[in-house]
């Protein structure tokens, strides 16, 4: 399935702008971004729902963007479940096969077969209004595999469930497209569901794709600052920096204490070692970051909070402002003194300072990331 050069305008105002995205057979790929990025809008552009203004459709190899919907061979699941309310589950899941004119015994095996697989076959003879919200969702999702299409599409299926119903789902969702293997694309703002669910995520940004690769590439090299802030809870830590030489031995980096400052671990290949400058000192770069950076003069430095430590020798100055314990770990929010919030995650059992201690914060080279300030584009960072 594919979506190339994919674009929709209202009113003049562009809704999703040239998208590409080439969802392999049998592959659950996430559509991921923030509420209004246009996800519905391409979803709907694939099921026929709307027009694109520009760019075509393709769907098993055929172009459709004339096709209707109903010949698209696509199931539509939505977040409003969508089930018609006077109709039993059976009627409900069996509706578009009456469509399609099955035999009537075709219809009740295929019925009972997907009811089954979704543990709905007790549920048959009760009304919509009788089902819990996860139950109506798996009839949902029973309607839409009865049909067998070549794609399934996925608008916020899980939203209107609560946290453990939506855990639930999740993993039901997932071991049905893995063992149907029907190519599938499934949108939501969610990033621990994209993670979680995706063989692919592609990051939708007002209409534009960002980057589109496997979560832990999206996770671990960030095409830009938006994807690195939108994926991980919390998102990646982005200071505004300038890089500054820090030809050994010595250090440049004006931090007041008298630990080392900008020695990168290894040396660096080219050049000497270099450190970003940032508004409460500084952080060291590796050789590979540092030859990255040189390439913009106003640079953002990224680190995700689990690689940020709170130890005296730390590079960067800051204030705690907020300890939240979260169970397993402790997030520990410290302002640095240009007003900038940095998160740094803990292990729980670590010793928590008190709101309003003066810390250190370090980070280590190989895990700092580099983008220009200009686009936000990706310059380096852990290979
Ligand atoms: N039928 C419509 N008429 C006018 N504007 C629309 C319509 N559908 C969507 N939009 C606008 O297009 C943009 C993308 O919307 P949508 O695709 O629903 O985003 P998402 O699903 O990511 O929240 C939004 O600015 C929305 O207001
Ligand atoms: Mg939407």
């Amino acid at each position: 399935m594919l979506l190339r050069g994919a674009t929709k305008r209202f009113d003049g105002r562009v809704a999703v702008d040239h998208l590409d995205i080439d969802v392999a057979d049998g592959e659950l790929l996430v559509l991921l971004g923030p509420s209004g990025c246009g996800k519905t809008t391409a979803l709907r552009m694939v099921a026929g729902l709307e027009e694109p203004d520009e760019g075509e459709i393709e769907i098993g190899g055929q172009v459709v963007n004339d096709v209707d919907p109903k010949d698209r061979d696509v199931a539509m699941v939505f977040q409003s479940y969508a089930l018609y309310p006077h109709l039993s589950v059976e009627k409900n899941i069996e509706f578009p096969l009456r469509q399609r004119g099955l035999h009537a015994d075709d219809r009740r095996r295929r019925v009972r077969e997907a009811a089954t697989s979704l543990g709905l076959a007790d549920l048959l003879d009760r009304k919509p209004r009788q089902l819990s919200g996860g139950q109506r969702q798996r009839v949902a999702l029973a309607r839409a595999i009865v049909r067998e299409p070549q794609v399934f599409l996925m608008d916020e299926p899980l939203s209107n469930l609560d946290a453990a119903l939506r855990l639930q789902t999740r993993a039901d969702i997932v071991a049905l497209q893995r063992r149907l293997a029907t190519t599938t694309l499934y949108v939501t703002h969610d990033q621990v569901e994209a993670m979680t669910m995706g063989h692919r995520i592609a990051v939708l940004d007002r209409g534009v794709l960002q980057q589109v690769d496997t979560p832990s590439v999206l996770y671990e090299r960030p095409a830009n600052v938006f994807v690195a802030r939108f994926l991980g809870s919390p998102g990646m830590n982005l200071l505004p920096a300038t890089l500054s030489d820090a030809p050994s031995p010595a250090p440049l980096c004006d931090a007041p204490s008298p630990a080392p400052l900008c020695d990168a671990p290894s040396p660096a290949p080219a050049g000497p070692s270099s450190c970003a400058r940032v508004a409460g000192g500084h952080l060291a770069l590796g050789g590979e970051q540092a030859a990255a950076a040189r390439r913009a003069a106003e640079l953002v430095v990224g680190v995700r909070p689990e690689h940020l430590a709170l130890t005296p020798s730390g590079t960067l100055e800051g204030t705690v402002v907020l300890v939240e314990l979260l169970g397993a770990d402790v997030h520990v929010v410290c302002r640095l003194s240009d007003g900038t919030e940095l998160v740094v995650r803990q292990d729980a059992p670590a010793a928590r300072p008190a709101i309003g201690e003066a810390v250190r914060v370090s980070a280590a080279a190989s895990s700092v990331h580099v983008f220009t300030q200009k686009s936000g584009a990706r310059l380096g960072g852990p290979q």
